[in-house]
């Protein structure tokens, strides 16, 4: 198996092509294996001629052969046909990237407003407003609908794990600023938290953007639109030519 990615997560992908590629090797291993023992057994006992011992045993060698081929069929996991339905939202969760971006410009600027004195907080407040508006359900929906008819679209082991690892650290990043925000509004709890406050905005700001800019590179595959802003462009053939592949007949 060779990697053509510089991907840790395709690694999974390339495993289990592997396996399969090797569980069906062995089939056609025993089934001409057992055939050709049942036809030694039958010669053995007078009822196959030469000739026809010969004959019976291409055919088990061709047998064998076109049984292996199996393995170059797509697998359970593998891609399925087809483009992600519309009503997994694809459109509607691209469209929703333009205020994500601005979303992550405005984390920008809050976290480089932050200064001793709590002059920044009512910008902080209206961003989470915002992050529990806006961000945090995008990425609901996405892990609802989108996320798996992309997989579905994809095939391989877990396409869409690294995006929801991220989503993951995004939520907990936006729970961090919430509890920030609430100290920082206290007596005397804006000094308590001000730096704090600051690396975790700019943690999201930074995440957000890596976010949003792998989703787009994944998501691009299916949209026949460029992105809006700061988009990855279509690309199918490049899509297809990252994924792993089994190389001299492996899969
Ligand atoms: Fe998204
Ligand atoms: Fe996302």
């Amino acid at each position: 198996m060779v990697l053509l990615v510089d991907r840790l997560d395709r690694a999974a992908e390339a495993v289990a092509i592997a396996r399969r590629s090797r569980r069906i090797a062995l089939q056609a291993i025993g089934l001409g294996m057992g055939l050709s023992g049942a036809a030694m057994v039958a010669a053995a006992l007078g009822l196959l001629t030469p000739l026809a011992g010969a004959v019976l045993q291409e055919g088990i060698d061709i047998a064998a052969i076109l049984f292996a081929l199996a393995a170059l069929r797509p697998g359970a996991d593998d891609a399925a046909p087809g483009a992600v339905p519309a009503d997994a939202g694809l459109a509607e969760r691209t469209a929703e990237h333009a205020g994500l971006q601005r979303l992550a410009e405005r984390l920008r600027r809050a976290g480089e407003a932050i200064s001793d004195t709590p002059t920044a907080l009512p910008a902080i407040e209206a961003l989470e407003a915002s992050l529990h508006a806006e961000l945090l359900p995008h990425q609901r929906e996405e892990e609802r609908a989108l996320y798996p008819a992309a997989a579905r679209r994809l095939g391989g082991h877990d396409p869409m794990g690294p995006l929801v690892r991220m989503h993951t650290e995004i939520e907990a990043l936006a729970a961090r600023i919430s509890a920030l925000a609430a100290i920082a509004r206290r007596e005397g709890g804006w000094a308590e938290v001000a730096p704090e406050l600051r690396r975790s905005i700019f943690a999201l700001e930074a995440l957000l953007t890596l976010h949003l800019a792998a989703e787009e590179e994944v998501l691009a595959e299916f949209v026949e639109e460029p992105f809006s802003a700061g988009a990855a462009p279509p690309r199918r053939a490049a899509a297809e030519v990252e994924r792993p592949r089994a190389v001299a007949g492996g899969r």
